[in-house]
């Protein structure tokens, strides 16, 4: 379906002020850490290369999470070509390169600078062209209602400050029958919960921790979707990471947590794992 084009922030209310400085923070936070560059192990690669971004993939959802790229497919085959799908925080692009490459067409949005200059720089390498590649915010989609087919968020809406807001706005530009498939959450309760309670930090991040990600339970997840028909919830197990950090915390983390929760057989693990990805559909009218 054509998009249709509003003014500023579509339909959504303006931000309060202090949710509006919350916003900022996270700016800054991810516009100095577009997700991917971390895993840049060779200082003489140059960004924004092909082999920069080849080199990137393999840490990369849908080339690590097979099933990622498998529900990235059966998307792509259910929106069809010439669908329109909306990404809300593709960082460098990498799931909507996926949906490009099979003919969907795409709006992908971040809220920072340094990943839609990113993510421009990989389609055009990748000789693939997305109809637009923008700044936005998900708690006020500078969209018109009803704008997309599908909208597809992975890892994003739990860090924006305000989730069950970012969800009204996914309701919000979705045609009625349109596709939500939004991932990522941080579940509790989860393995990760549990380290970032008990450790009062985010064991993921390497530096500084995000400045929000917020923890809800299942139910608490699925109350956001309530005007969609929910067509599937799925935890996903993520082995818990290697992490870089330093200090005590870290070593009991290494030493004693992560060998052990590795070791957990995969029905125990998907207990306490922290994702959730929900795919959910704006029902039709009537
Ligand atoms: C963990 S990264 C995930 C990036 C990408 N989805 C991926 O899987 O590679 C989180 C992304 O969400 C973006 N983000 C955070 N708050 C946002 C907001 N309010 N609106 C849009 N994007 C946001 C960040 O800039 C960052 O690129």
């Amino acid at each position: 379906m054509e998009p249709k084009k509003a003014e500023g922030t579509g339909g959504a209310p303006a931000l309060d002020p202090e949710l509006a400085g919350v916003v900022e923070e996270i700016r800054d936070y991810w516009d100095a850490r577009t997700l991917g560059v971390q895993y840049v192990s060779d200082p003489t690669l140059e960004r924004g290369t092909a082999e920069y971004f080849a080199h990137i993939r393999p840490w990369m959802n849908p080339y690590k999470f097979p099933w990622i790229m498998e529900r990235i497919e059966a998307e792509a085959r259910r929106i069809g070509k010439g669908g329109h799908l909306l990404e809300i925080g593709c960082g460098m692009g990498f799931d909507s390169l996926e949906f490009l490459k099979r003919g969907v067409r795409v709006t992908a949005t971040d809220l920072t600078p340094a990943a839609v200059a990113t993510a421009r720089r990989h389609f055009e390498v990748e000789g693939v062209r997305a109809e637009e590649v923008r700044e936005a915010n998900a708690l006020a989609l500078p969209f018109a209602d009803e704008s997309f087919d599908a909208v597809w968020s992975n890892g994003v809406l739990h860090a924006t400050g305000d989730t069950p807001r970012a969800i009204r706005e996914v309701w919000r530009v979705l045609r009625p029958g349109g596709r939500a498939i939004i991932s990522h959450f941080y579940r509790k309760p989860s393995w990760m919960y549990l380290v970032h309670r008990l450790g009062r930090e985010n064991i993921e991040h390497r530096d500084a921790d995000p400045p929000v990600n917020e923890f809800y339970t299942d139910e608490e997840i699925l109350a956001m979707f309530e005007d969609f028909e929910v067509e599937s919830a799925e935890r996903e197990h993520h082995r818990a990471l290697p992490v870089a950090k330093r200090g005590p915390k870290a070593v009991l983390y290494r030493t004693l947590f992560r060998p052990v929760y590795n070791l957990l057989p995969e029905p125990l693990a998907l207990r306490w794992a922290y994702k959730l990805s929900v795919t959910a559909v704006k029902p039709e009218e009537g």
